[in-house]
């Protein structure tokens, strides 16, 4: 493609550090799109004939049945996606192929496929993660009035419900939706027509381009346009935000399926066995989306590593971008794909989840809360008082609710019989309906939010 300047071929070494087909044939639709709209802009223009350009789109339509069909000879001396095709296409469409290429370099290409790759992308997580916010969805509306325990510091806080814990998630996979949204709306602006570095001197028409790969403008900057990777990297950072989002949500799924715990039975299709303890029933899915977030972010560091401190405009570090991106769709797509799986297989128990909420007096807030409202204390006088009660039920064995009456007007002798109704869970639970509360009506109110949202 380029001999014209060389008397001698590559070193051997060359042959195995440059070429990058091995991984950017991903990009060979998006490449092929660049060319049509490249072709047609400059077939309009008057820049090359409309027989050329009919030749260049007929080729093209034959090399994609080629690539479609498992056909194409993907070639490693081509280097990449864009020779490799631009090769091809001048064998089937002869001379008129060597037109294409005019006022357009691979720096411009490669920065235009790139950025419909990963539009695609984020297209693609939003998908995802809307799913699992409707697995999630699911679960909270079955189980907007099922007791579990409340957890700061991993010790017992508050009682919650299952329902409103699945929604917390619901709110987390709407952020990491809207920052896929917002990197795909930056990042839709077109590189192509920026040539090799400084633009071109043929009268070539970027609006138009722009407009027939649906990016809603040219960039303004033909410097920017083939050295930016920003738009990548946020990508990326969106992805590890979304990929942090969902460990957490499989490490309480590890903890949850523990029989330390029992909360939660996943079903068989996303559970392993163990070689040797025939007993097992292992998350190993939920592990791995927990595990692989390390590889998320490994793909971040690595590209910003690659981008840091590189000279405007083009260079060939540029090439690492791609694997880092593909590597972390792959990967966020495949554990978002894993945890719609087992979030909507999972059989919650709400039986284990109340007899966790039981010990730790997780409704001493509720008995301080009682002398406040009831006997008019201030908050910290009431703190200390049922202190004293949780400190005397764990003298005696006893949860809050079970302690005597007697017991309770040791520590301050106006407390009532009436304080029974807020020390169980159920009333704890249904007594927190302040906006964005546990109490299974608020859950309930939040699911039909959701639903009217994701419909
Ligand atoms: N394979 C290259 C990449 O992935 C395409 C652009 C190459 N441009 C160049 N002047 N070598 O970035």
């Amino acid at each position: 493609m380029w001999g014209g300047r060389f008397e001698a071929g590559p070193a051997s070494v060359m042959e195995e550090i440059t070429p990058s087909i091995d991984f950017d044939k991903r990009l060979a639709a998006q490449d092929i799109a660049g060319s049509r709209a490249h072709a047609a802009m400059l077939a309009d223009q008057g820049i090359i004939g409309k027989a050329d350009c009919a030749a260049i789109l007929a080729g093209l339509d034959a090399v994609e049945k080629e690539i479609a069909a498992g056909d194409f000879v993907f070639r490693r001396a081509l280097e990449d996606i864009h020779l490799n095709i631009e090769s091809r296409l001048a064998e089937i469409a002869g001379p008129a192929a060597g037109r294409l290429h005019t006022a357009r370099s691979r720096n411009d290409q490669v920065a235009t496929d790139f950025r419909l790759w990963v539009r695609e992308a984020c297209g693609r997580a939003d998908g995802g993660l809307a799913a699992l916010q409707h697995a999630l969805l699911a679960q909270a509306e079955a189980h907007a009035a099922t007791i579990m325990p409340g957890f700061t510091h991993m010790q017992p806080a508050q009682p919650i419900t299952f329902g409103h814990h699945c929604l917390a998630y619901v709110e987390m996979l709407a952020r990491d939706r809207g920052r896929f949204a917002d990197a795909a709306r930056r990042m839709n602006e077109s590189p192509l027509g920026a040539a090799a570095l400084a633009g071109t001197s043929f009268p070539i028409d970027r609006e138009a381009t722009a407009k027939a790969l649906g990016f809603s403008h040219p960039m303004r900057n033909s410097l920017d346009a083939v050295s930016a990777r920003d738009f990548a990297l946020e990508y990326l950072a969106a992805a590890v935000i979304a990929a942090t989002n969902l460990s957490r949500l499989a490490g309480e799924l590890v903890q949850w399926t523990s029989p330390a715990f029992g909360f939660v039975r996943l079903s068989d299709a996303f559970t392993t066995g163990s070689s040797i303890m025939p007993q097992k029933r292992n998350p190993d899915a939920a592990e791995l989306v927990r595990g692989k977030t390390g590889r998320v972010l490994g793909d971040f560091v690595a590209l910003a590593t690659v981008v840091k401190g590189l000279a405007l405009a083009y260079g060939s570090d540029l090439q690492e971008d791609k694997e880092r991106v593909f590597d972390a769709a792959d990967t966020l797509e495949l554990c978002l794909a894993a945890m719609q799986g087992m979030v909507g297989d999972l059989t919650a128990d709400p039986e284990a989840m109340r007899r966790a909420a039981e010990p730790g007096y997780p409704t001493a807030t509720d008995l301080a809360d009682w002398i406040v409202r009831v006997l008019k204390k201030p908050f910290r006088a009431a703190h200390h008082i049922a202190g004293g009660a949780v400190r005397r039920a764990e003298e005696l064995g006893l949860r809050l609710d079970q302690l005597p009456l007697a017991e309770l007007k040791a520590l301050d002798p106006a407390i009532t019989e009436d304080v029974f109704a807020v020390l169980t869970l159920d009333a704890s639970v249904h007594s927190r309906t302040s906006f964005g509360g546990t109490a299974p009506s608020r859950v309930r109110e939040q699911v039909a939010w959701w639903r009217e949202r994701l419909a």
